[in-house]
């Protein structure tokens, strides 16, 4: 008998044409291009040009041109996955708003705010939704504005320097053949979830929001970098393993790792300690910086673009950020 499972049919990007190097950010604050290359390996991130543009706007286009490799017209979208961690706004969610600004009235629209895993959450989703059949076309997207929530001050030097703005959209379809997702993990754990968040606003707060906050800088993220660079270098390697495991395959099948693009030296780390040459290891954090939800699908459009992904390769995706949540997908192209 013939399995269902679900095929990436075509992958799409966009991001905003405001180029932001390292010597740009040390202009505002206390940092230097040698510094960010060495600790992060980032050179350039993209910034929206003006106020006025949310992840749901940089989310057409992508979708657009995911729709056109797919070969099926925006139209024939029938749900819409939106994974970010900046929405539009705190509500409606920002598939809402894509959908309308696509003309899809009626189309389903989830949003998941799982951070730098929130494509691989979103990906286990779609993947449930097609195999039992409710969806035919499932529209996942990551899409993320970063820049108009960070500290561009010597107090928020370690996080400014490293997100990005920018959007990838994939068509997920139904197919019979040899291909498709395979397996996905994913896990959370709220024990980090103080150690990369957002304070405020917060719903607990009377009001949401504050001028202290604003004062204090809970309104700009914050992070303990070395706790989430050991619990990423830890966890991605681990659950990698274990959805390579239960299907069977080794590292050698491996053709492709698309691993999210947090830091250079965590995605070198885990390709030593797995043994994969980093010569299969995607890395396009040197011109996006981090770009949390948008950062998976953003590396595997670079890997196809480059030639490095083709039709039949087998790859693993793996992620992980704030949560901490974290997860791994095994899947045929
Ligand atoms: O996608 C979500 C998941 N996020 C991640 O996976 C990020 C994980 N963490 C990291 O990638 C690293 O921890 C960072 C890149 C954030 C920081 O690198 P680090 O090697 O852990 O540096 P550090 O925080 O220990 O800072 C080292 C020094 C400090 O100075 P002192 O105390 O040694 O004098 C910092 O104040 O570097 C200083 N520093 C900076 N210097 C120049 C911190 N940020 C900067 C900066 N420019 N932007």
């Amino acid at each position: 008998m013939t399995r269902t499972r679900t095929a990436i049919l075509g992958v799409g990007q966009y991001v905003p044409s405001r180029v932001v190097t390292n010597d740009d950010l040390a202009q505002m604050f206390d940092t230097s291009d040698e510094w960010i290359r060495q600790r992060t390996g980032i050179e350039e991130r993209r910034f929206i040009e003006h106020a006025g543009i949310g992840p749901s706007d940089l989310a057409i286009p992508a979708v657009q041109e995911a729709c056109q490799k797919a070969n099926i017209e925006v139209q024939d979208i029938d749900a819409i996955i939106f994974a970010t961690l900046s929405p539009d706004h705190d509500f409606p969610g920002s598939g809402c708003f894509l959908g309308h600004k696509l003309d899809l009235p009626g189309v389903p629209a989830l949003d998941i705010r799982n951070q730098c895993s929130g494509y691989l959450y979103g990906l286990q989703i779609a993947d449930a939704w097609i195999r039992c059949g409710m969806y035919q076309r499932v529209c996942l997207v990551g899409a993320e504005v970063h820049s108009t929530a960070l500290d561009f001050t010597d107090e928020g030097r370690d996080i400014a320097v490293l997100f990005g703005d920018g959007a990838a959209a994939t068509i997920l379809a139904p197919t019979e053949e040899d291909k498709g997702v395979i397996d996905v993990e994913v896990h959370a754990d709220g024990v980090g979830a103080k150690e990369l968040w957002m304070e405020a606003p917060a719903s607990g707060s009377i009001p949401r929001i504050t001028t202290e906050m604003i004062n204090n800088r809970s309104v700009f993220p914050s992070m303990n970098g070395k706790m989430v660079f050991r619990w990423a270098t830890s966890k991605m390697p681990e659950c990698a393993l274990s959805v390579l495991e239960r299907n069977g395959v080794s590292l050698h099948d491996i053709d492709l790792v698309v691993p999210h693009q947090a830091n250079i030296r965590i995605n070198e780390f885990i390709s030593e300690k797995l043994g994969i040459p980093p010569e299969k290891v995607v890395q396009n954090i040197a011109k996006y910086g981090n770009t949390t939800a948008a950062s998976i699908p953003m590396a595997l459009y670079a890997a196809i673009e480059q030639d490095r992904a083709k039709e039949g390769d087998l790859v693993l995706f793996m992620g992980f950020g704030a949560g901490f949540t974290w997860g791994a997908a095994l899947v045929r192209l």
